[in-house]
């Protein structure tokens, strides 16, 4: 397994590009199945969990082709409507092709996403939401099986604000009859960038980006052409290691608009952050980094898939601050490694952790667990001293494109291991 190594100490510079979004890309390239021709999106980033869902789309019948970071999807030839187990465990977000594979097959046979590192994660509300559009839903054999010849347009409130969920009930809605209005919707910029793709197919949607989503069903929609937007969270990681390094770093290719409460955060923290044009933001570190308070939120609040890289910044921050995650009930797994490090952090309930910042950390091997805490070693590895060697980086490759070559960019001392 592939290990990477970094050599601390290095004060970051220079500008950066932001890739397309993994959570966008997801949704919208599994949307294609909506449509009967080939649908061509480009800015998408070249990722394992892209992968895995072009595998799982080819092996339901969809023609994929990748040419750099443009791909076409042709779903007119999706003839089958189970997503195996095989290809689920590989990634939960392959729970994404259930709405729309019931919308256009009138039933999906789909593996039940297990709990994974981070939570439980269950999908009840994609299923209750399914249930309320009228699919007939039986879990067996560790699949969800759902029956609707034709779905019909419903209200669905949805008790937990759930991103993934919001975006498998409007692919469902946009083929349903009728009207559905969604409340409660998740209002992250991927759910609206999916909404921006359905649209541009034809679909009648209004309100994404508020918590009420309305959908008038149409009987058929068409192949679309989109762009990927810009991945909110990687340019949130690059903000980080520039504030950690006392650096000085322009993540180009982005929205700032996306970033509001993780820039906000950063400039309590004293680190200056400046809006450049339409499509670029400048951090400038000055060594000096205070404690704030952070807690985790659905968009427009802080993100929980920013949390961990927060926590590093805090561990070298001057004072006490309290890290609060209220999204997931396992997300704390990176503060051990965190610790082998020399970060001095408590965990003092399950979802509450004191960070107190200490003058410096101290590169050790560590073990990465899921995507987000794995950058978050890098990041620590960035100012660490000595080398940090992260292992098990298989995490990060299934959502940061060339993090070791754009951390180079920027005058990172960072390697990989192949083995
Ligand atoms: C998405 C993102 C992930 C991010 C998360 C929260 C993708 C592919 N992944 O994950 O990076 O960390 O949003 O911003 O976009 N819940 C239920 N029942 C459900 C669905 C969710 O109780 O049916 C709960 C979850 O356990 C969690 C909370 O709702 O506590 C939010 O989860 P959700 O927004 O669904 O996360 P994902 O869509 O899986």
């Amino acid at each position: 397994m592939d290990r990477i190594i970094v050599e601390g100490g290095r004060r970051l510079s220079g500008e950066v590009r932001a890739s397309g979004a993994k959570n966008a890309a997801l949704p919208i390239l599994v949307s294609s199945m909506l449509t009967d021709g080939p649908c061509v999106y480009d800015n998408v980033p070249a990722l394992k969990d892209i992968e895995s869902i072009c595998l799982l789309l080819e092996d339901l019948g969809a023609k994929v082709e990748t040419s750099g970071s443009k791909v076409q999807i042709d779903a007119k030839g999706i003839f089958k409507h189970e997503a195996s187990y095989e290809l689920v465990r590989k990634m939960r977000a392959s729970v994404l092709v259930l709405g729309p594979l019931v919308a256009r097959m009138g039933r999906a046979r789909v593996s039940l996403p297990g709990g994974c590192a981070i939570g439980a994660r269950p999908v009840d509300l994609h299923l209750k939401g399914l249930e309320l559009l009228g699919a007939e839903i039986k879990i067996e054999h560790g699949y969800i099986d759902a029956i609707a010849p034709k779905l019909k347009g419903a209200v669905i409130y949805l008790d937990t604000v759930t991103v993934t969920g919001t975006e498998n009930l409007m692919m469902a809605a946009v083929l349903a009859e009728g009207e559905t209005i969604l409340q409660n919707a998740a209002m992250e910029p991927e759910v609206v960038a999916l909404a921006d793709v359905l649209k541009g197919m034809g679909a009648d949607i209004e309100g994404a980006g508020t918590p009420e989503i309305r959908i008038r069903g149409k009987a058929s929609l068409s192949p679309v052409k989109a762009s990927i937007i810009p991945d909110r969270i990687e340019v949130g990681t690059y903000m980080v290691a520039a504030a950690l390094t006392g650096g000085d770093v322009t993540v180009t290719g982005c929205n700032p608009h996306h970033m509001m409460s993780v820039m906000d955060k950063l400039r309590q923290t004293g680190i200056k952050v400046d809006v450049v044009g339409d499509s670029a933001v400048r951090i400038n570190g000055n060594g000096h980094i205070k404690s704030i308070d952070i807690k985790t939120v659905p968009y427009p609040g802080f993100p929980t898939d920013m949390q961990a890289q927060f926590m590093v910044l805090m561990s070298v921050a001057d004072g006490r601050s309290v890290i609060t995650e209220t999204i997931f009930e396992n997300r704390f797994i990176h503060v051990s490694e965190l610790k082998r490090l020399g970060a001095d952090i408590t965990i003092t309930s399950g979802s509450t952790a004191v960070v107190k910042g200490v003058p410096g950390l101290s590169g050790a091997p560590v073990m990465a667990s899921d995507l987000r805490a794995s950058a978050s070693l890098i990041l620590a590895g960035l100012v660490a001293s000595g080398e940090t060697e992260v292992n098990r980086v298989y995490h990060l490759d299934r959502g940061y494109e060339k993090i070791e070559s754009k951390f180079e960019g920027l005058g990172a001392a960072i390697r990989r291991v192949r083995e």
